[in-house]
């Protein structure tokens, strides 16, 4: 455990240490740009995926747009995971130590693992349950664990950069 920790956290140092965090940290216009961007971000993912958890509790109705939703909800997605690697590359070794850091990757790891489920049990029938107005309660169970764990992410990120 020593072991992993030690390497982990060289691996920190040398990653911030490469040319591409050097020169995002160097330069004037690209932290704030890509920090930005991380946040502007956040409603197209989030904001979307909030929606869409919403309907499965059948708290807001519409099928097309929240399937449309969904779709954009994956670019955001995107958006927010490259440029939080940039981020991340430019100040390894005070993210890695940061708890709320450690959290918040903890908390993406388990929307995917529900993101899993929910793709492999409920998505496939989705058309059938969705049209009867029968949401099984796995599903909601997922729509209700992915509300109340993006929350968790979102107050994680915003601890973190405070402490920075
Ligand atoms: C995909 C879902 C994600 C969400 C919802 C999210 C959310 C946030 C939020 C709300 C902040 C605070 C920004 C501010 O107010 O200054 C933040 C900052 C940050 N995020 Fe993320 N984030 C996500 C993914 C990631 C990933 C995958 C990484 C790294 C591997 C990452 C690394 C960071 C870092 C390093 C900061 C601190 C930036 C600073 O110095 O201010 N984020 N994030």
């Amino acid at each position: 455990m020593v072991l992993l920790s030690t390497f982990l956290f060289d691996w920190c140092q040398w990653l911030q240490h490469t040319p591409l965090a050097t020169t995002i940290n160097e330069s004037v216009w690209l932290f704030p740009l890509i920090e930005g961007s991380h946040i502007l971000a956040l409603p197209i993912s989030v904001g979307m995926i909030v929606m869409f958890d919403l309907r499965l509790l059948g708290l807001v109705t519409g099928t097309k747009v929240t399937n449309q939703f969904l779709r954009w909800s994956k670019f955001g997605f995107a958006v927010m995971l490259i440029t939080g690697v940039f981020l991340f590359i430019t100040q390894a070794d005070k993210a890695y130590g940061n708890p709320f850091f450690r959290t918040k990757m903890l908390l993406l790891l388990l929307l995917g693992i529900n993101a899993a489920v929910y793709q492999l049990m409920f998505y496939p029938k989705m058309s059938q349950w969705d049209l009867a107005g029968k949401t099984p309660a796995g599903a909601r169970f997922c729509a209700g664990l992915s509300l109340i764990v993006w929350v968790g992410v979102i107050v994680c990120g915003r601890t973190m950069a405070y402490e920075f």
